[in-house]
């Protein structure tokens, strides 16, 4: 029995490596650092859906047809809830879309989600929704229906950055989740909204707007480790710190903080974030000596959707903006799999009391 699952092997996949040991993401092929400094959000959307539909076009084909999925979403959506729930609003807007294993219900999901994502930041602050414009990439599109205004060119690229930094992790708790469901046949929609479930928990991708309130809370450098100190005498977790499977830095940390470079306006935060994290590491390697924890993706995804503006209640579902093209082409192997996913437990409750023998 292992809860965790951490030493079981249940998956085979073309997608994406990661090596905890050495410190390296390896997608289709190419490290993640790479991918990070070249691709578009399109190129990678491209790359990892390649075996997952023999209809796929090449990757200007691809840009194309998801610029026109968001604007069918767009036509189609119902206005999201104000509530500033954007979580529950990508959600429910995922909900009503079809639910089948076809490419159209892939472009649907991943397109849909930027334009339902703004739209629910915007319902938030009683502004109406920006429709989308086709000819721009994913990300310029997000931003400027985020804003109602372009975003610079430097802004897109970043966002571009960790959009593809984080498209695909191997078989991290989401991606579980959805071939689990995937593999019932249940369709893409499903297995998205299983994904989108599993990550916005703190322990998966609900960890970026705690680490900001973290930063906010501990105010200044020199409260940093009375701060800590207490927060670990609670019991609590340092968000944006230690990972399941890396024994090393996360090397997305450093793909993420090379793209916030091309942000001037965050220096100063960015300072600030870099002697807390010092603190924090200094502390925790102090803490577990034989349990080399680290910074893994989530300290800098914070710090770089807070660059971009991005509200922190958002930053999950744009990671899920990113994530929903991994969890598609991760749901396309399990069903070429054609194996349901039907693990055992260990029964550890009572047992029947022996029938009384006749007479
Ligand atoms: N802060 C404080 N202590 C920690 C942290 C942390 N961030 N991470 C691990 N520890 C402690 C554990 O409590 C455990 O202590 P114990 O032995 O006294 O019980 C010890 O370090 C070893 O823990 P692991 O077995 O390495 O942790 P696990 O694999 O169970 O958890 C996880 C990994 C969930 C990511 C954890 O490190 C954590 O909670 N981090 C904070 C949340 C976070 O940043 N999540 C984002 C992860 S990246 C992503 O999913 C996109």
């Amino acid at each position: 029995m292992d809860s965790g699952l951490e030493h079981v092997v249940a998956a085979e996949t073309r997608l994406s490596h990661v090596d905890g040991d050495a410190g390296r993401l390896i997608i289709r092929g190419r490290l993640v650092e790479d991918i990070a400094a070249s691709e578009r959000f399109e190129g990678v959307a491209h790359l990892m859906w390649t075996d997952a539909f023999p209809a796929l076009p090449g990757p200007a084909g691809l840009a194309t047809a998801l610029g026109e999925a968001r604007m069918q979403a767009f036509r189609s959506m119902a206005l999201p809830p104000g509530d500033g729930d954007i979580v529950r609003a990508l959600r429910l807007g995922w909900a009503r879309l079809p639910d089948d294993e076809t490419l159209e219900t892939a472009l649907l999901l991943v397109a849909s989600a930027p334009v339902l994502v703004a739209a629910a930041v915007r319902a938030a602050r009683g502004l109406s929704p920006v429709e989308p414009d086709p000819a721009l990439g994913q990300s310029a599109d997000f931003l400027r229906m985020l804003r109602g205004v372009d975003a610079a060119a430097e802004e897109v690229r970043a966002l571009d950055a960790y959009l593809v930094t984080i498209c695909d992790h191997g078989l991290n708790a989401s991606t579980f989740a959805a071939r689990v469901v995937a593999s019932t046949r249940a369709g893409l929609m499903s297995a998205s909204l299983a994904g989108l479930s599993a990550l916005k928990g703190p322990l998966h991708g609900g960890a970026p707007g705690p680490v900001l309130d973290m930063l906010d809370d501990i105010g200044a450098p020199d409260a940093a480790e009375a701060w800590i100190e207490a927060a670990l005498q609670r019991g609590e977790r340092l968000m944006g710190f230690g990972h399941r499977v890396y024994r090393v830095r996360d090397p997305r940390a450093d793909a993420l903080k090379a793209a916030l470079k091309w942000l001037p306006g965050s220096t100063g935060r960015i300072a600030f974030a870099e002697q807390i994290e010092r603190e924090v590491l200094g502390r925790l390697a102090r803490r577990h000596p034989t349990r080399k924890l680290d910074t893994n993706v989530e300290f800098y995804t914070a710090l770089l959707l807070e660059a971009l503006d991005i509200p922190r209640g958002a930053f999950t579902p744009v990671f899920a903006c990113g994530r929903s093209v991994g969890w598609i082409a991760h749901a396309c192997e399990q069903i070429a799999e054609r194996r349901l996913v039907r693990p055992r437990s260990l029964y550890t409750g009572p047992m029947p009391e022996p029938a009384m023998s006749a007479g």
